[in-house]
């Protein structure tokens, strides 16, 4: 399985924040934005990351983030000159998925807590059709929105509904089959000139191939699209971090655990982070987990 992370867009809901920059590099308390969803590719075992952003922006993610060799993985960039849509990410990285499944995340995506690994590995099993996810929230109508049955399959899935059929919003973090490309090419613009993810995701529904899997009310799912969402996304990350004086998606650490660096790599690390608080967590990581 391999994975994209769509790190693009406009970010027209934080502008000025994001008038020079791109949202995904903005700080979500310690670290920019684009480390968590990231982090949860990584989480699933998933080593060969292409980011997408735009023409503007690719040059700081490189700076940022190199070809992943410090963390194991190997991550390629690719552009968009402009937000055409979700499903894109597919044409533009199509010689990149070439015959494999792919996971996809959006990079203004925060998933954290209870199961969610699990959830990703369920993901990241996936060979053929497709699979997404539900999550329960208060204001579903700025989202995808599925309906599930008692069975708990899909009775209905909707872009942005006004009178949303249910709770469920679809967060962003889909899996897909090798046949996504081609998929992907079956797709018109919608009204707002954009390859929509839910339409892709309804060409599987319509050949039955798309599964849906339940997040659980212990995970979170925080969405850092306007001024709210992104400083309480970073209040959420200061209090369990704080709390538990572990850190949410140190990219070193999990890469360490999935056995794809060593010691020296995050020795390394320490040294280009400075005088940071996410140094000194490396550097007591180091000594409490990788010498002991
Ligand atoms: P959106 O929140 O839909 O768009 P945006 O980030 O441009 O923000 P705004 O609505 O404030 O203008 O995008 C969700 C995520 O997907 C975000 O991480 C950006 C990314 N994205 C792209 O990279 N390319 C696209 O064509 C679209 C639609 C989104």
């Amino acid at each position: 399985m391999k994975g994209i992370v769509l790190a693009g867009g406009a970010g027209t809901r934080l502008h000025p924040l994001t008038v020079a920059v791109s949202k995904q590099l903005l700080p979500v308390y310690d670290k920019p934005m684009v480390y968590y969803p990231l982090s949860v590719l990584m989480l699933a075992g998933i080593r060969d990351i292409l980011l997408i952003s735009t023409p503007r922006d690719i040059p700081l993610f490189k700076h940022l983030l190199g070809d992943g060799a410090q963390l194991g993985i190997s991550l390629s960039y690719a552009e968009q000159p402009a937000p055409k849509g979700i499903a894109e990410a597919f044409l533009i990285g199509e010689d990149f998925i070439s015959d494999t499944p792919v996971g996809l995340i959006l990079g203004d995506n925060i998933f954290y807590g209870r199961g969610l690994v699990d959830k990703l590995y369920e993901g990241a099993r996936l060979r053929d059709g497709a699979m997404i996810f539900a999550y329960y929230v208060r204001s579903p109508e700025r989202y995808g929105v599925v309906e599930l049955n008692a069975e708990g399959q899909i009775a209905s899935l909707e872009e942005k509904p006004t009178l949303p059929k249910s709770n469920y919003a679809v967060p962003g973090l889909y899996f897909y089959g090798p046949d996504v490309v081609d998929m992907t090419k079956t797709l018109r613009p919608s009204a707002r000139d954009e390859l929509e993810i839910t339409d892709l995701n309804l060409a599987y529904l319509k050949e039955g191939r798309l599964r849906v899997s339940v997040l659980s009310r212990g995970l979170a799912w925080l969405d850092t699209g306007t001024n709210r969402g992104l400083m309480e996304a970073g209040q959420f990350v200061q209090v369990i971090e704080e709390r538990q004086s572990l850190k949410i998606a140190c990219l070193e650490e999990i890469a360490w655990r999935n056995g794809w660096i060593g010691a020296a790599e995050i020795e390394k690390a320490c040294g280009r982070m400075g005088a940071s608080a996410y140094a000194d967590y490396l550097r007591e990581f180091l000594a409490r987990e990788v010498r002991e």
